[in-house]
């Protein structure tokens, strides 16, 4: 299909870096920097600082982040995890690999965890939480942050969508021992192909982490115990790099188009979207998806693709409770369900103009006339 707004338009973003990017290939290559050389180091640095942590290890996936992070943090067997449904199977998939059980709580308006269900999920086998901030909005850190020093708990959090997102000025993936982030090509901030880092204050954790994505290998040669190949590719994370000086410009381009979303359609009273961005207050957002509850969801994205709109139901419409073969149907999540029923993603991408999302919200209001 020949879409008129693209949901994300990888070759727009290639076209504006292209000599960039070229020189970057050429340089990495030239020199033959493949694996775990400078340029992870330098990215690893930069991202740390961005994050603001002391420590950032660049992986293969954020999946394999969050999943070396929950071993690196001696979770496993026997072991409950608290996290959501409303995410993408890879955050309970992480928790399963690591050997615990994930246990998902409903969540809240804002499409985060309900912290207010977070103590009653608590068993005598919880170990951690694993909060998501999704769609580049921050859980609220506070109060989480609170119950899990409280009980005791781990906090790994599953920032994949959140890279440069904030809480009362500190940004996600800092608050917890680990944060953990995806390059996917789609994220704010996109790999050419797969990618993730994960960042902390810890130097043990940081120590055991560079050892688990490399086989278990240790600096002097010992291996410290059964592991895997979870590395940043060197390219990879020289492209990173590259693109990581540009991630405060998209962020604020990223705003001011949810602001303009949020002019646009805040009126429609079929629709629920996101809180438009605000300076004030202690969120930070950074957009990573334009998330919206909408009545008569189906029948809108028909709608909408027709007019040449590339329109997105997060995960086909199902959060991970769903999917039977997860053996997770147990859980009762009456705002997760609801959610799923009317949700959809709209385009938004630092690449998208002014004009596109005055067209679809046209299209949305017409829609509902
Ligand atoms: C909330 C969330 N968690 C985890 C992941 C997994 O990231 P990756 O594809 O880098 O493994 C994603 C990626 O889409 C995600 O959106």
């Amino acid at each position: 299909m020949d879409w008129k707004v693209r949901f994300v338009n990888y070759p727009e973003q290639f076209r504006k870096m292209e000599r960039e990017i070229l020189g970057t290939v050429r340089e990495v290559l030239s020199r033959g920097d493949l694996m775990l050389r400078g340029q992870l180091r330098d990215f690893e640095a930069h991202i740390a600082t961005f994050v603001g942590t002391r420590f950032a290890i660049g992986v293969s996936n954020c999946t394999d982040g969050l999943h070396l992070a929950l071993r690196a943090a001696g979770i496993g067997a026997e072991d409950e995890v608290i996290t959501v449904a409303h995410s993408f199977v890879a955050t309970a998939a992480a928790i399963h690999h690591a050997g615990a059980s994930p246990v998902l709580v409903d969540i809240g308006d804002d499409h985060n965890i309900d912290v207010d269900g977070i103590a009653s999920a608590i068993t005598s086998r919880t170990r951690a939480i694993v909060p998501v901030h999704l769609n580049g909005r921050l859980c609220e850190m506070g109060r989480l942050m609170a119950i899990a020093r409280e009980r005791g708990l781990i906090v790994i959090e599953d920032s994949a969508q959140a890279l440069g997102g904030a809480f009362e000025g500190r940004r996600g993936g800092s608050f917890g021992l680990a944060g953990c982030f995806s390059f996917y090509p789609a994220k704010l901030l996109g790999a050419f192909g797969d990618g993730g880092v994960v960042t902390t204050d810890d130097e043990e954790l940081a120590a055991k982490l560079r050892s688990l994505r490399d086989h278990g290998r240790l600096p002097d040669g010992e291996i410290s115990g059964w592991s895997f190949n979870c590395r940043l590719d060197n390219l990879q994370a020289a492209l990173l790099d590259l693109k990581l000086a540009r991630v405060p410009d998209w962020i604020e381009r990223r705003r001011a188009l949810a602001a303009l979303y949020h002019d646009r359609l805040s009126g429609v009273p079929q629709l629920r979207p996101p809180p438009p961005p605000v300076t004030a207050g202690p969120f930070f957002d950074v957009f990573q998806n334009y998330e919206i509850e909408a009545v008569d969801r189906d029948r809108l994205v028909e709608r909408l693709r027709a007019r040449g709109v590339e329109i997105l139901i997060p995960w086909g419409g199902r959060g991970i409770h769903q999917f039977k073969a997860l053996g997770l149907t147990h859980h009762h999540l009456p705002r997760t369900d609801q959610l799923f029923r009317g949700v959809l993603m709209l385009p938004l991408h630092a690449e998208l103009e002014d004009r596109d999302v005055g067209y679809v919200s046209d299209v949305i209001r017409e829609f509902y006339v």
